[in-house]
């Protein structure tokens, strides 16, 4: 079992929900660890609220180890988990010559939007001893712009789509499934059967973690989705606020019995 592998095992098995932010920068990165933060997220997010772009699409290689260099300048003991942004891995060779290149830096795992064709590469870097990150549900990178946002899972075709490709990914050994706008209680289903731990995004509270983009928890985004909360109108810094998400978070486990 993977270093990874291992300490997320140790967050599900404590019974608290294992808290994930996304981070472009030092300064943050800085917050971020010192709070408690388990996992930090260089997601390709940072296309809409660094670049001021409407989607994820035009990040680059480049611009993703740009960020992930100045996160993991402050990391700390937190998990630092960078995305691969679109067109990164599109067949096995390009995946594995552009996830070594993330993780060169500091990075201990890499995370990728899941469609069936990307199965083979997915083993490709298992075999590879990379850790890494599947994302199900809503997938940016694969959306034309904001549009696509809404919960995924409530036809039966959907669900069984969904829940089909979690346990492909299970079975595979990926470290994380992250489900982003899964519907809540499909989201349920597959964190009661996988031995993955399962960290959502919009997909209710039953996961075994949860991630939010940063700006959305400290009331920078314009726009923050309906599932997210301003924990900065609460609190007197950016630190407070994070912890107070974390608590939130760490709460869950307990609502939900
Ligand atoms: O890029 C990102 O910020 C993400 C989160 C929304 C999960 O993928």
């Amino acid at each position: 079992m993977n270093k990874i592998k291992k300490t997320l095992k140790k967050y599900v098995e404590s019974n608290r929900q294992i808290s994930c932010v996304t981070c472009y920068d030092s300064s943050f990165a800085k917050i971020l660890s010192d709070s408690g933060i388990d996992i930090i997220l260089v997601g390709d997010s940072l296309g809409m609220v660094i670049k001021g772009e409407k989607n994820t699409h035009s990040v680059t290689m480049q611009e993703i180890i740009y960020h992930s260099k100045c996160v993991a300048k402050n990391k700390k003991s937190s998990i630092l988990m960078v995305d691969m942004p679109i067109d990164s891995y599109i067949n096995e060779l390009l995946a594995i010559k552009n996830s070594r290149e993330i993780l060169k830096n500091n990075v201990d795992i890499v995370k990728l939007e899941y469609k069936d064709e990307h199965k083979t590469i997915i083993e490709k870097l298992i075999s590879n001893n990379i850790p890494v990150c599947a994302h199900l549900g809503y997938l940016p990178q694969f959306s034309s712009d904001q549009g696509d946002v809404r919960i995924y899972g409530k036809s039966d075709v959907e669900k069984n789509k969904i829940l089909e490709q979690a346990k492909v990914l299970d079975k595979m050994g990926v470290d994380i499934i992250l489900l982003e706008c899964v519907e809540s209680n499909l989201a349920k289903e597959i964190t009661n059967i996988s031995n993955t731990p399962i960290i959502g995004i919009g997909s209710g509270n039953h996961c075994d973690g949860q991630v939010q983009v940063l700006y959305d928890i400290i009331g920078v985004s314009e726009n923050p989705p309906k599932f997210s909360k301003n924990f900065l109108q609460e609190s007197k810094s950016v630190e407070e606020a994070i912890k107070k998400f974390k608590t939130h978070i760490s709460k869950l486990n307990i609502q939900n019995k």
